[in-house]
């Protein structure tokens, strides 16, 4: 259990627990705030030995971080034990009806009403069916839930329930043993056959197998699914964080991405499991793109990719923005997801949302055994294997090349490209791994972003600016800078420095410009001066021959040449290193930055 929360870390918490059923029959709690290493000193001062037990890394919603609200919550004096992800929406008036039934609550947090529920039903009306009691208390709760229950009268089983979009559950089919946990690389240590709990469905574990259930008491059949990486994908290996292995893997995982899609011979491009045929696409007249954070990002770069190749509208929306937006959505409209985890609960809901207005669902998706891949009528997965640092990095530029992907599906489809310019992007296409794969060997040999790290990185605020398809780069960028160093960075679309943001160059506020050698490459040659004439420090990214820029520019990221409209796959890479180089030399926790979960999956 241990080892499978360390697995879990990156997901963010704030106090971890575990409870396991002794030899001797008793449930065994410890519980600690803060990381693990305080847990596990707890379980070393006060071992204990047993065959079944559950675990739980907690990030505060209801109730502060404290060794009392870390999960697992107990009821009935030691008789059972329960942990959860997600909200327990009703749990003001749960936890009034449980008082009034005599029970006295030890946390302010909103599970502890999961566990007595469970004890309530199991002393009366399930007459100590613990599956039973359990489908019952589930039956109570509003909200998204996740919850394992473990019970000293059943020694030999955990009872799993998942209750709408609380992040995943996933069961895992392991060697004289079963495992049960919220994400794969707890998982993928012990096993590669998974199974996947839905929304409203229940498994119960013994040693040698789970049997399914709905929450409405109907058995079910489940397959185990082979999991298509295996443990070393969830291991740092050489690198010091996962953020760093996985900037530094994006020449393999996109060489992954593009595996099995590119058709040489007819110069076509294949997304069979987008399950959307040619006939299909030329029904379509718009497609709405929905997604959060760099996945957001990614979709601002899709528009670029669909409009230009595929010439079909594209609108592209904060899925937490959408989802409420009561948007105008119909049957000849697409709207495609961008998510890694398939887990995010804002991009679901959108997703949701645009089902019931009858439009098509499609999803880009990494976790393939996600929620999201299931829900939607089509999917295009990222094949970048398993993402581990919170901050996204090989999950972005997978995203990008799946738009491009996509843009020329679309655009074939629809007969909206020349042969000549196809076959102009796809030898690009094909070219761009080893390009990554280059650009990444040069900046890991040489100490040239440790050194733009030591000298621009005590800086408190960076501005960032991109124009047209490199405006998402700059966005992705700021937020990289952000998200793992604290700094305040804002990106904007260069040609708007006029129109306010210009008021904040001075000495203390370095500008970083994406200025690639592209249509637009003038612009920004003056956006360039005329930061410099306020004093502005300018870091550029820009071609590695760039002369001009060398001279202009106080320092460059160099970027190898490839066609325009993939240029934001290179582009994005020197920020990724640049804010992690920033992060180390402020000592920030690059993989666990504070207040971020990997995954969203409570509002
Ligand atoms: C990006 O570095 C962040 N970790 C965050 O913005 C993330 O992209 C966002 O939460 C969306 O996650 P998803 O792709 O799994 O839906």
């Amino acid at each position: 259990v241990l080892d499978g929360l360390r697995h879990l870390e990156y997901r963010g918490y704030d106090s971890a627990g575990l409870a396991v059923l002794d030899r001797a029959g008793e449930l065994q709690v410890r519980r600690e705030v803060g990381k693990l290493a305080n847990l596990s000193r707890l379980v070393d001062e006060a071992p204990v030995e047993g065959q079944i037990a559950i675990g739980h890394t907690r990030w505060a919603t209801h109730g502060p971080p404290t060794q009392f609200n870390a999960h697992p919550h107990v009821s009935g004096g030691g008789l059972l034990a329960v942990v959860q992800n997600g909200i327990v929406e009703n749990y003001h008036a749960l936890r009034e009806r449980l008082i009034g039934e005599g029970y006295v609550f030890t946390s302010d947090t909103d599970t502890e009403v999961i566990a007595h529920l469970v004890h309530l039903y199991y002393q009366n009306g399930s007459h100590g069916d613990l599956v039973d009691a359990t489908r019952r208390a589930l039956g109570d709760l509003r909200g998204p839930s996740a919850v394992v229950v473990v019970c000293r009268d059943h020694p030999d089983k955990l009872v799993a329930a998942r209750l709408g979009n609380a992040g995943g559950v996933a069961v895992g089919y392991g060697e004289g043993e079963m495992l049960i946990a919220s994400d794969i690389p707890a998982l993928a240590p012990h096993t590669r056959r998974i199974a996947y709990l839905d929304d409203r469905q229940m498994a119960v574990l013994t040693a040698n197998g789970a049997d399914y259930f709905t929450l409405d008491g109907e058995p079910l059949v489940k397959d185990a699914s082979r999991l298509e990486w295996d443990a070393d994908a969830v291991d740092r290996g050489e690198f010091h964080h996962f953020m760093q292995k996985e900037i530094f893997e994006q020449g393999r995982s996109l060489t992954d991405t593009l595996r099995g899609r590119l058709d040489f011979v007819g110069g076509q491009v294949r997304l069979d499991s987008l399950n959307l045929s040619a006939e299909q696409v030329r029904t379509l007249e718009k497609i709405t793109i929905v997604a959060c954070g760099t996945s957001y990002f990614a979709g601002l770069v899709g528009k670029f990719l669909v409009e230009r190749l595929a010439r079909l509208p594209v609108e592209v929306d904060y899925a937490s923005e959408f989802r409420y937006r009561q948007p105008i959505v119909n049957p000849q409209q697409l709207v495609l997801a961008i998510t890694q985890s398939g887990e995010t609960v804002d991009t679901l809901a959108a997703l949701e949302e645009a089902r019931r207005r009858g439009a098509r669902t499609a999803a880009i998706v990494n976790a393939t055994g996600s929620q999201a891949a299931r829900v939607c009528d089509g999917i295009i997965a990222m094949q970048a294997g398993p993402e581990i640092g919170v901050a996204s990095t090989k999950a972005f530029t997978a995203s990008v090349v799946d738009l491009c992907l996509f843009a020329l599906y679309m655009a074939q489809a629809r007969g909206a490209v020349d042969e000549t310019a196809r076959r102009e992007l796809l030898d690009a296409l094909v070219r761009l791994p080893g390009q990554v794969g280059e650009l990444l060997a040069e900046a890991r040999q040489g100490d040239h972003y440790a050194r733009l790290a030591a000298r621009f990185g005590e800086f408190s605020n960076f501005l960032y600016l991109g124009r047209g398809i490199h405006y998402p780069i700059a966005l992705e960028g700021a937020l990289k800078l952000k998200e793992i160093s604290y700094i305040h960075a804002e990106g904007y679309p260069a040609g708007e420095m006029k129109h306010g943001p210009i008021a904040l160059i001075d000495g203390q506020t370095p500008t970083l410009v994406i200025a690639p050698r592209d249509s637009i490459y003038e612009k920004m040659v003056s956006q360039v001066e005329q930061v410099r004439a306020r004093g502005g420090a300018v870091l550029a990214v820009a071609h590695a021959e760039d002369a001009q820029m060398r001279q202009l520019a106080d320092a460059i990221l160099p970027i190898p040449v490839t066609h325009e409209l993939l240029t934001p796959v290179l582009s994005v890479i020197p920020l990724q290193i640049l804010a992690y180089e920033v992060a180390l030399h402020r000592g920030a926790d690059v993989d666990q930055p504070r207040n971020l979960a990997k995954s969203v999956t409570v509002e």
